[in-house]
């Protein structure tokens, strides 16, 4: 039912058909060869004369649009029946029902059989220079066999599995291996601490299974990744079974739950296994993962994604945005904790035929010509990071560009957060040598894959620094002004809102479907609504404008200022926590806090201590960079801490502070600013 040969004939088949459909369009007319040429997928599309027009057509006809890409670019075992049934007011969404698929076969087999010696990874390790390649038969080969350990182990269809492991190539070849059995996975942040990995644990349920290392390596510093979670079981009782991978040499002390893996390339437990793996067959709206990201209450939220849909978008994303081609190595440094990583790391390359490399070092270890050096070495083709690396880098000089042979690099990407204009001309005059196009994209582990970037465009088209620009095939974007009506003009900012559905949007929120419909469906009926703000530009491009809500965006990593707000420490009566404009990191955190009456302490070393805790519960990323002591919050009479006034004070925007007749006493914000003004000092 699978592969080798039903998948070939296929591929035979349809590439035969594109070659015989472009030489007819050849002669037939012009424009209609460019939409073949450029995307095959699209050429059996009735009345589409040009890129142009193929982008109207995936807004005005979606359904046609999607189901010639998904036909075309997924390997089905049985092909659906319905595109999409889709109501966004409920927050309802399916896409290509009836669909049977397997991702894992999407991503490796129908490679290997085409071409098994193709390099799939090459794992960048930190230690520079030491760099590992793994053919696309190797992947698989990894693959089935941890996929057989898992089904041995009592993971079955359904089941979780979490993953917190560094970006390496057993962490990919776990996520294939839950995607090949039927089971999903819940990849966490390695940077996350053992409170954070225990809460997602525990709200995960049925996750009866850990894979993770002895020991991460970054920037060369060692972290106890298996230490971290031994202390999250402590308050994960389900969980039965961590299996342990060696990354480096230490020997860890093992519990009866623990499974040793041994060394990457000869996970022993792993031997004893076939390396053959039957793949589940999948419904395309099967689970196919778990993320968890920040939303604007403490509460982190498991976003769900499902099997077509997603690994559709991102690999039509991964193709077009960075006009990637068959052959290309493409780079992209993010970490798989991340959706970045999961859809542009993992997925999207992967389903594309890919190399692609994980990245597990720093932008400035062992020194700040890491990523250069690294794409002279590996030949990378695209390389995809976040502002935050840029504007780090900028600041140490074009000599650690310069030093490094750049000519494979084709296209820039940025990710995360803004990029602004004097990074953004860096990256594209130095990084770039002003001959590669930089796309800025947008979009968010809700979307599953990029909406706005500037490419696809014709090759010409121009690229306005630091801005998104353009939506992505079958995307279509809205502003809405503070009423929830939507904004026509162009030259105008407000609400980002999606006003239709498209294949890689998240499905649910894990266990509270209620919580999905409040936070994306409810604030503008039949809309998605993003979070993020944005401006529309005479020209109709986007630019966004930073979140709506209060979640903020520190060097590309969402945190909600609640959840920081939420770690609790004896002394402290209440705090309110607001993002600050930070030069490297994109946002800093900046927060207040009030003492409990009677409470004696040294603010240095409160602030010590607060810092650490911050770090334990959540991550080190999310420790505040400034800890304001105040005696009381600005609050509304109904007791509301109005964080918008903190935040325009923190950005000396004294003129900007807006209404303030809600205050209940105007006093607290004089004191607050009276403090801040005396810091400075
Ligand atoms: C922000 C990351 C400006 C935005 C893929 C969004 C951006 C949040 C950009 C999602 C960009 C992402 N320009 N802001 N190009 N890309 N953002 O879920 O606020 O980690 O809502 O996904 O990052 O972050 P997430």
């Amino acid at each position: 039912m699978w592969l080798p040969c039903g998948c070939t004939s296929k591929y035979v088949a349809s590439s035969f058909a594109r070659r015989t459909l472009a030489s007819y369009l050849h002669v037939s007319g012009r424009s209609r060869c460019n939409v073949a040429a450029f995307m095959p997928e699209a050429a059996g599309l009735e009345g589409v004369s040009g890129r142009a027009a193929l982008r109207e057509l995936s807004v005005s006809n979606s359904e046609s649009f999607w189901a010639a890409v998904a036909r075309h670019r997924l390997c089905w075992s049985t092909p659906f029946h319905t595109v999409q049934d889709c109501d966004l007011s409920r927050g309802k969404i399916k896409w290509f029902e009836g669909g049977k698929l397997n991702v894992s076969v999407n991503c490796l087999d129908r490679h290997v059989h085409t071409c098994p010696e193709r390099v799939a990874l090459i794992w960048e390790r930190d230690e520079r220079g030491s760099e590992m390649k793994y053919t696309y038969g190797e992947l698989l080969e990894m693959t089935c066999r941890l996929g057989n350990l898992l089904r041995r182990h009592g993971v079955k269809r359904g089941d979780c599995v979490t993953i917190y492991m560094p970006t390496c190539p057993l962490a990919v070849a776990s996520m294939l291996a839950c995607a090949r059995i039927g089971a999903a996975h819940n990849v966490v942040f390695a940077g996350f601490s053992a409170d954070a990995l225990a809460e997602r644990i525990r709200d995960g349920e049925m996750l009866l299974l850990i894979i993770t290392v002895n020991q991460g390596v970054r920037g060369g510093k060692v972290t106890e990744l298996k230490k971290t979670v031994d202390t999250a079981m402590q308050s994960c009782p389900t969980v039965k079974q961590v299996f342990v991978a060696m990354r480096t040499d230490n020997p860890v002390t093992m519990t009866a739950r623990d499974i040793a893996m041994e060394e990457v390339r000869e996970q022993k437990e792993m031997l004893k296994e076939d390396v053959v793996c039957e793949p589940a067959v999948m419904n395309s709206e099967d689970v196919l993962f778990l993320l968890y990201t920040s939303g604007s209450t403490g509460k982190p939220k498991g976003l769900v994604h499902t099997q077509a849909g997603y690994l559709l978008y991102a690999a039509l994303t991964h193709r077009y945005v960075f006009s990637y081609h068959d052959g290309d190595v493409f780079g992209c440094v993010a970490d798989i904790g991340w959706i970045t990583g999961h859809s542009y790391v993992v997925y999207g390359p992967l389903a594309n035929g890919a190399t692609t490399v994980l990245f597990e070092s720093t932008p400035i270890y062992p020194d700040p010509g890491r990523y250069w050096d690294m794409v002279e070495r590996l030949k990378i083709n695209q390389f995809y990071g976040a502002p935050t690396a840029i504007r780090l880098l900028l600041k140490y000089g074009d000599q650690w560009v310069n030093k490094y042979d750049r000519s494979t690099l084709k296209t820039l990407g940025s990710v995360g957060e803004p990029i602004n204009t004097e990074a953004w001309e860096w990256y594209h005059r130095v990084v770039g040598d002003g001959r590669c196009p930089v796309v800025d994209t947008w979009w968010q582990t809700e979307t599953g894959g990029i909406c706005i970037a500037p490419r696809p465009s014709d090759p010409d088209a121009e690229i306005v620094p630091g801005m998104a620009m353009r939506p992505f095939f079958g995307i279509n974007p809205v502003l809405m002004d503070t009423e929830g009506e939507v904004l026509t003009s162009n030259n105008t900012s407000g609400a980002l809102c999606m006003a239709q559905p498209w294949p890689g949007m998240a499905r649910t929120i894990h266990n509270n479907h209620q919580r999905f419909i409040d936070t994306y469906f409810q604030p503008y009926p039949g809309y998605f609504f993003t979070g993020d703000g944005a401006y529309r530009s005479e020209e109709g491009y986007y630019q966004i404008t930073g979140r709506l809500d209060d979640v903020i965006n520190v060097s590309g990593h969402r945190i909600g200022t609640a959840e920081i707000e939420d770690v609790v420490c004896p002394a402290v009566a209440e705090s309110a926590v607001v993002g600050y404009t930070h030069s490297i990191k994109g946002q800093g955190v900046y927060a207040f806090v009030v003492l409990k009456k009677g409470i004696d302490v040294q603010e240095a070393d409160l602030s010590r201590q607060l810092n650490g805790m911050v770090s334990e519960k959540i991550a080190k990323y999310a420790s505040p960079d400034f800890i304001q002591f105040a005696k009381r919050l600005p609050k509304t009479r109904s007791g509301k801490i109005m964080r918008r006034v903190l935040r325009k004070v923190v950005e000396s925007d004294l003129e900007g502070l807006g209404d303030l007749s809600t205050l209940d006493d105007p006093a607290a914000v004089q004191e607050i600013i009276q403090a801040i003004t005396c810091r400075k000092k």
